[in-house]
């Protein structure tokens, strides 16, 4: 059964760690709400899969953090496999889709949950519940930590929710910029300039006099 609205976070609060001022612009979830959101999370997760068989998939690596918690709150016998994915290269904007691991676990007959950090545009989830379903799963379900609902292109809604969020482009809990503030244990979000492209410089007085000479 899908999580019922999940909250909004949408302030950002200014409780930002010392170390990591320069490039934060705020905390968008703080660790405390998203233990207890995760806690939420298994117990919906723990009733609608009792008694079956389950093998959870979960996609590398931004669900690095939110998969060892949501596990430990799961208290059923399951499987864990990993399939890896990149959509994104060194930018904040979606690239093509690669496959660079793929599972080790028998899919058919196994009740898949797959878990993801963040449903974007659903392009990823999209092509990966496609291939599951190619491997005959008596049946697949999606769980995301995060969801920026107005960037998706078409329809796909993840069936467990931990927190929709506006359009920022957020790090931290797992969730990386340029493979950079995975460890953070809350979700950040970027100051532009850190990941906006710096605009060339205007030419100064010196780069004028070289080409009037
Ligand atoms: P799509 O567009 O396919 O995107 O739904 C899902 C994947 O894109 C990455 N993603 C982000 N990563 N901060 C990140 O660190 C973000 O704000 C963000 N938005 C999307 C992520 O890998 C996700 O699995």
């Amino acid at each position: 059964m899908p999580l019922s609205k999940p909250p909004l976070a949408e302030k950002l609060t200014r409780r930002i760690p010392a170390s990591q001022r320069p490039d934060l612009a705020g905390v968008l979830i703080p660790e405390a709400d998203l233990q207890r959101r995760i806690a939420l999370m298994g117990r919906a997760i723990a009733r609608d899969y009792a008694g079956k068989d389950v093998l959870v998939v979960s996609l590398l690596s931004g669900t690095v953090l939110f998969l060892a918690d949501l596990l430990r709150r799961l208290p059923f016998p399951l499987r864990v496999d990993f399939l890896g994915v990149s959509s994104y290269g060194l930018g904040t904007e979606s690239g093509n889709l690669v496959f660079n691991k793929e599972l080790k676990l028998d899919v058919c007959g196994a009740h898949v949950l797959v878990v993801d950090d963040i449903l974007d545009t659903g392009k990823t989830l999209r092509a990966v519940t496609e291939k599951i379903t190619a491997l005959k799963p008596a049946s697949i379900r999606t769980c995301v930590l995060l969801d920026k609902k107005d960037r998706r292109v078409g329809s796909f809604e993840a069936d467990y929710v931990g927190f929709r969020i506006p359009n920022l482009f957020v790090v931290g809990y797992g969730l990386d910029f340029a493979e950079r503030y995975r460890n953070l244990p809350f979700v950040g979000v970027l100051k532009p300039e850190v990941y906006a492209p710096k605009p060339a410089p205007k030419p100064g007085p010196a780069s004028a006099r070289k080409s009037a000479a």
